[in-house]
């Protein structure tokens, strides 16, 4: 029965009023521009009526008169896989979902609540940036919003979905949270937008081009999830939050579908071509290693000679990382190891037990990689590798050369089980480098230099770049058969359930940044 109580009267009246603002034209205003409403977004994210908004009643603040409430952003709570997690949506119907004072208020009161509840927290973004009319407020609101990103990072799981304009500084939350989503053709990222381009550089670039999604998939590095549309980019948000614990103190989650093998894994036993020259695909290794249908690749489009992702072992989250001798022979280059690198420290951060599969044959040489900061750069993969305290494992299957050897989580740097296949190749250089050193004299002085090149080659192989030597100075712990790799990691991994993670006294590091 209704309370005709006048408490209660003014408490349907505002319902009544909330809810008008959603109407038709409100809709349209989004669906124009080919993009959803904040709104129907949290509504495909969630788990079905789980949401639960806050602060939906306020107001901006200073001289903004309006009868729409909520200030341009969705704020709440709800489930995702059954599992809770805060979110906040930039409305772009009002104002451009430019980050007024009061926006980022409610946006920094669910970061908060996110941070000290220890769940995951998501920010939908599509919005001009930083609101004109609030001037240095909404400056120090987006200080407010970082400063909690870099308070919340290695506690809860902190992710950034961008659907619209992601420009000036609202650039940066993003790229201080674990993942960025992004959606083509509607959403884009630049600190400086085409205008500012045109004028300064003279050089005439549309969003798209400058920061549409592709560009961060593929190029910058920034974006590691690109979709088609929003609603397929929100389901992407949903599946990444299957692999990932609400916070640091949390496991990863088992998955409720029982963990099925994969169907051919005598497969591994005949993957690695007879010429170690030969690219093939490491996923079809991984594959055949893991439960089926559990891998979920993280960045798939940028720096695609090293594979990143989730997948799941026996049922158990594992976060993997492997080079991929099908792009640019799997070589170690500054994007691949910044790439791995960040990967290696979110695993490490969250409790996931980290997988190499390893077929390296070096860092890539050059003026190029060597002007950008190759030594750098690829410190912050050893750093990262050497530095984790979660369960890691090693499987060499082919090529492990030089320092790369010694960055893919090697046993003198930390690696808890380190595998070898027999088609595994360890040493300081690859055949070819290592004879024309070893030996240059006599190939200068022979009558046919190519035949005993070819020798010398066999030699090296047969006598140093193979995993026996490596096996007997205990740098491996074991060569093991293809066929029986899972069986292996399933156990080793079973081993390492219990390994005790020594925390620093220090305050921190200094990695490499
Ligand atoms: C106030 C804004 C706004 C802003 C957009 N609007 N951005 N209001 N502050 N920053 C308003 C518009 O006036 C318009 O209001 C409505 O939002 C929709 O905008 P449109 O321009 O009509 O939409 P569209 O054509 O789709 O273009 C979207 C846009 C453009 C590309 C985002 O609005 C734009 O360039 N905005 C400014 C972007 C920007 O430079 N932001 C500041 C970045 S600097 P009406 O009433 O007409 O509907 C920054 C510093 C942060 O963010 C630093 C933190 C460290």
């Amino acid at each position: 029965m209704k309370d005709n109580r006048i408490q209660f009267q003014k408490y349907a009246a505002r319902n009544e009023q909330l809810a008008a603002q959603y109407n038709k034209a409100y809709f349209e205003k989004q669906h124009k521009k080919g993009k959803l409403t904040a709104r129907e977004r949290v509504e495909i994210l969630f788990d079905e009526e789980s949401f639960e908004e806050i602060d939906a009643y306020v107001k901006p603040a200073g001289d903004i008169v309006t009868n729409i409430y909520g200030d341009g952003v969705i704020c709440g709570h709800g489930k995702i896989n059954g599992r809770k997690v805060f979110a906040y949506a930039q409305d772009f119907t009002f104002m451009g979902g430019s980050l007024g004072s009061v926006h980022a208020d409610k946006i920094m009161k669910v970061q908060d609540m996110a941070l000290s509840m220890g769940h995951p927290i998501i920010g939908l973004i599509d919005s001009g940036g930083a609101r004109i009319q609030d001037g240095v407020a909404s400056l120090a609101g987006y200080a407010g919003i970082f400063h909690r990103n870099v308070k919340s990072s290695g506690v809860i799981p902190q992710i950034s979905v961008i659907l619209g304009p992601a420009a000036g500084g609202a650039v940066y939350s993003p790229a201080l949270t674990d993942f960025v989503f992004m959606c083509r053709h509607t959403a884009y990222m630049f600190v400086t937008g085409p205008d500012v381009v045109k004028e300064v550089l003279n050089e005439e670039i549309s969003s798209e081009n400058l920061g549409g999604a592709d560009i961060h998939g593929s190029k910058s590095g920034v974006a590691q999830f690109v979709y088609d549309d929003e609603e397929h980019t929100l389901l992407g948000v949903r599946k990444l939050l299957q692999y990932l614990p609400s916070n640091n103190v949390d496991m990863p989650p088992l998955s409720k579908q029982e963990a099925v093998a994969p169907e051919n894994p005598a497969n591994l036993s005949v993957l690695i071509p007879e010429e170690a020259n030969i690219p093939y695909d490491m996923l079809d290794i991984l594959k055949n290693l893991v439960d089926k249908n559990s891998f979920f690749e993280v960045a798939e489009d940028f720096a695609a000679n090293i594979i990143i992702g989730f997948a799941r072992l026996q049922n158990k989250v594992l976060g993997i990382v492997a080079n991929q001798p099908k792009v640019l022979a799997g070589v170690l280059d500054i994007n691949s190891s910044e790439k791995a690198a960040r990967f290696v420290r979110f695993c490490d951060a969250f409790n996931i037990p980290i997988l190499v599969l390893e077929d390296v044959p070096g860092f890539l040489p050059g003026s190029h990689q060597e002007h950008v900061g190759i030594i750098r750069r690829g410190a912050k993969l050893l750093y990262a590798f050497s530095e984790a305290s979660v369960p890691k494992i090693t499987v060499i299957v082919r090529k492990a050369y030089g320092g790369a050897y010694i960055v893919m989580n090697s046993k003198n740097m930390g690696g808890d089980f380190n595998f070898a296949w027999p088609t595994a190749e360890i040493a300081v250089m690859g055949p070819e480098g290592a004879v024309k050193i070893l030996n240059r004299k006599e190939l200068a002085t022979s009558d046919d230099a190519e035949a005993l090149k070819l020798k010398l080659i066999s030699e090296y192989k047969e006598n140093i770049a193979n995993p026996y030597i490596a096996d007997e100075k205990g740098y491996i712990d074991e060569v093991i058969d293809p066929l029986y790799t899972r069986k292996k990691l399933i156990s080793a991994f079973e081993a390492l359930e219990n390994k005790f993670m020594e925390k620093n006294a220090k305050k921190h590091g200094n990695m490499p940044l």
